[in-house]
């Protein structure tokens, strides 16, 4: 009967981890359908002319440091994505927490083919001290 049980116990943790390796940023996917989907797109790639694109943008390795600042609090003034510039202000998401931007910034990182690391919390609570 033990056996059986531990067997029962180490088939669920083979596919809780599976799951979980899977889908490593579900939260993050979750919050940007929430928050962001509307202007960026689900595919990442934003509105032509007026809203910038997140798969592929340089801007998210060019500005890693300012990630955090622009999703809480906005961005306002022209700025260069892939060689095109935009200027529509984006308004930031006050409500999100530390640990819900930290996904964010690692869902979109990792998205749409996108490869640029992962964003500790510590990283995004430093950002946030020092947002302009
Ligand atoms: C109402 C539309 C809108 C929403 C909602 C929105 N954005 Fe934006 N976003 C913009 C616009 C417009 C810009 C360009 C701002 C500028 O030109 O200064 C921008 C710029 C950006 C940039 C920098 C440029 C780039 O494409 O890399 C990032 C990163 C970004 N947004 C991420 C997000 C994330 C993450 C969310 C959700 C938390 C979000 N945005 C929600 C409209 C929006």
């Amino acid at each position: 009967m033990q056996k059986v049980t531990l067997s029962f116990f180490l088939l669920f943790s083979f596919f809780a981890l599976l799951n979980c390796n899977q889908k490593p940023y579900a939260h993050g996917k979750i919050m940007y359908e929430n928050f962001c989907v509307n202007c960026h797109m689900e595919d990442g790639s934003g509105l032509i002319g007026n809203i910038p694109p997140l798969a592929g943008a340089d801007y998210l390795t060019k500005h890693a440091d300012q990630l955090a600042c622009v999703i809480r609090y906005g961005l306002e003034g022209e700025i260069t994505v892939n060689g095109k510039k935009y200027s529509a202000p984006m308004a930031g998401v006050p409500q999100l927490t530390d640990v819900e931007i930290a996904n964010i910034i690692n869902y979109i990182n990792h998205e749409w083919g996108n490869d640029n690391g992962y964003t500790t919390i510590t990283q995004v609570k430093n950002q946030l001290k020092n947002c302009q």
